[in-house]
């Protein structure tokens, strides 16, 4: 019932208008159900923003639901697209799994479905026509890279903290698994302590809070984004101790926060993770809609900066 109530909020406060019938409207604008995950990172608020301005830069009618979250406000929005028959259906889910009878439900109401951002564990690939986004598993692995060349011909244990994404999404498994691959090649590096976060500063710190009260030696904290990162330094700080010098820090993302901690010292190295998907998902609604066969599997290029790279990039930041 609440989110049933978020879901129609959020569809009549974004272009939802009138739209009990068919979702190709009467001035023949394409039609485009979006749900997000949430709010829960400067990524995600960066990423919702190119999505909403790119949709209004193509000409194409937003329909946008906020899922706080939750993967039933995901369903239920998705569900509502269909009811709604919008022509194309986007969405970046919260987990990679559970989605086969929703993406079912718009394969058999003939409309398409295009992945941003994250992927879903379907075995059936046919129930989705793109997928565009980052290579997580790549992520994982540069930030596992740096930290095994920062050590190479070094001696002794390396204890590392780990602040994951969330449980069961794409980003948080694939970060995780592309790092612990890496650093697995220097036996001197070892995980002590794994934990989600949830992607937001608030948990990063508590968590970090807990990390610090039970391991009395730790060398690295590798945090899932910059969220987490920047949550954990307030906790770093307030133990007394100096974030990027006592503990070597390591995110993904590459927001302006991010970016500002790490070129004042207190971040050592980020992963960029581009939430600018919206120009390229609006190009695929739109071949897709004419027609058109998108590539199955689409790739966000991306980046990586040390603390002098983010001195440089910083005043060009756009998020
Ligand atoms: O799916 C992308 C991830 O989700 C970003 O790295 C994180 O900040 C966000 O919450």
């Amino acid at each position: 019932m609440v989110g049933a109530v978020l879901l129609s909020s959020a569809l009549a406060g974004c272009g939802g208008g009138d739209d009990s019938s068919s979702g190709s409207g009467s001035d023949d604008k394409i039609v485009l159900g979006f749900s997000q995950v949430g709010a829960e990172s400067g990524w995600r608020t960066a990423n919702t923003k190119s999505i909403q301005d790119s949709a209004k830069a193509a000409g194409i009618e937003l329909k946008f639901a906020d899922a706080q979250g939750k993967q039933e406000n995901q369903i239920t929005a998705i569900r509502s697209f269909i009811t709604q028959k919008v022509d194309v259906i986007a969405f970046s889910p919260v987990v990679t799994s559970g989605w086969d009878a929703v993406l079912k439900e718009a394969k058999d109401a003939g409309i398409p479905v295009i992945l941003t951002d994250r992927s879903v564990d379907s075995q059936d690939t046919s129930l989705y026509v793109s997928f565009l986004g980052s290579d997580f598993v790549e992520e994982g692995k540069k930030a596992g890279q740096w930290l095994v060349d920062q050590y190479k011909g070094k001696t002794g244990t390396v204890n590392i903290v780990e602040l994951q994404g969330t449980t069961g999404a794409a980003p948080a498994i694939d970060r995780q698994k592309g790092f612990a691959d890496t650093i697995a090649s220097d036996p001197n590096l070892k995980v002590v302590k794994s934990q989600t976060g949830d992607f937001t500063r608030a948990q990063g710190k508590t968590v970090m809070e807990t990390f610090l009260q039970s391991t009395p030696k730790i060398d690295v904290l590798y945090a899932h984004n910059d969220d987490m990162g920047l949550g954990a330094i307030e906790a770093i700080e307030a133990a007394g101790k100096k974030p990027g010098t006592d503990i070597k820090i390591i995110t993904v993302d590459a927001v302006k926060d991010g970016m500002t901690a790490l070129s004042e010292g207190k971040i050592n190295y980020i992963v960029e993770c581009s939430p600018l998907l919206g120009p390229q998902l609006m190009d695929i609604v739109k071949q897709v809609k004419s027609g058109g066969t998108p590539e199955k599997r689409i790739l966000t290029k991306e980046t990586t900066f040390t603390q002098e790279q983010a001195k440089t990039e910083l005043p060009n930041r756009q998020y």
